[in-house]
């Protein structure tokens, strides 16, 4: 009997077996569909509620494919649709928006390279430094907040603010020391936030010194940052710094005592030296459960 055929055990087994990946398929492809209504401009242009012929002419795109596109971003709720015109759901335009704190579209490229670190890594110990300029540059931007959004300042602020006697400082005109700035959203949003302090942003990748000067006269503050390219141990400059701060986490270990000691040695008496310590202690077994 063909009911009783041993293979329909094994089938029925594999298709309860494959419900774990059902989920990380179906969101795997809508991180597809996100990235293509990202790159295409598709999720900026429901910002404003349009119909598909709108949508299309906005994005030069053949209407029958923009339609088919909403259709699927309706159906993940991405889009609401009312009436002939689709608008992007309120969640989506919160995180879309040019002012977010973290930008969409770097959100995405960063899951993107984590994936290939994470997949890489078992072969390669070293994966950092062995990533592409522009896979480094993603990592880095996706680890900090946009410094072009206008609520990034504010909150830079309000971390100042709650940290006694530096706020003042910074707003009186201090020199702040961004050892290992990487895309520099550190300083950038100080020098923003107080017009009259100043800046020197080490960095050893040169690459991604390079974004950091760009987003410094993008954001019209490059007259008060100086660019030191190399590596942080043999920065020469001693008891200069109103503060001094230090994100450890892209430095190889073998790197952070002497990294150490030049941060507590740039810094002024009575000056600040503050290092994030967002990885320690090492989440245990049952943490990461
Ligand atoms: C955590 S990221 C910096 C994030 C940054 N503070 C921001 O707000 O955008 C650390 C950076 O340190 C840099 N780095 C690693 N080792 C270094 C070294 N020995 N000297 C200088 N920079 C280094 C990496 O290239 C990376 O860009």
């Amino acid at each position: 009997m063909i009911q009783e055929h041993p293979v329909l055990k094994v089938l029925q087994n594999y298709f309860e077996a494959s419900a774990v990946l059902t989920p990380l398929l179906a969101g795997f492809q809508f991180l597809g569909l996100l990235r293509g209504a990202v790159d295409s401009g598709l999720l900026t242009a429901a910002r404003t509620p349009s119909t598909t012929q709108q949508l299309a002419a906005k994005i030069n795109t053949d209407i029958e494919r923009v339609g088919d596109y909403c259709h699927a971003l309706d159906a993940q709720g991405v889009f609401i649709k009312e009436n002939d015109t689709y608008r992007l759901a309120d969640v989506w335009d919160t995180l879309v928006a040019p002012e977010a704190v973290f930008s969409f579209e770097v959100i995405l490229d960063h899951a993107q390279v984590l994936s290939n670190l994470i997949a890489a890594s078992l072969k390669n110990a070293e994966t950092y430094w062995t990533l592409t300029s522009a896979e480094r540059l993603t990592l880095a931007k996706g680890v900090t907040t946009n410094p072009f959004s206008p609520h990034s300042p504010i909150v830079l602020d309000l971390f100042f603010q709650s940290i006694p006697g530096i706020y003042e400082r910074l707003a009186q005109g201090a020199q702040f020391l961004d050892i290992g700035c990487g895309v520099g959203s550190g300083h950038l949003g100080t020098l923003v936030a107080c017009p009259d302090s100043t800046a020197v942003a080490i960095e050893i990748a040169g690459d991604i010194l390079e974004e950091t000067r760009r987003r410094a006269i993008a954001l019209n503050v490059h007259d008060r940052v100086v660019f030191w390219q190399g590596d942080a141990r043999e920065f020469p400059d001693q008891g200069k710094f109103d503060f001094v701060h230090w994100a450890h986490t892209f430095f190889p270990v073998e790197s952070r005592a002497g990294t150490l000691k030049v941060a507590f040695d740039a810094v002024k008496p009575g000056g600040y030296f503050i290092a994030p310590l967002e990885n320690e202690p090492l989440a245990t077994d049952e943490d990461l459960h």
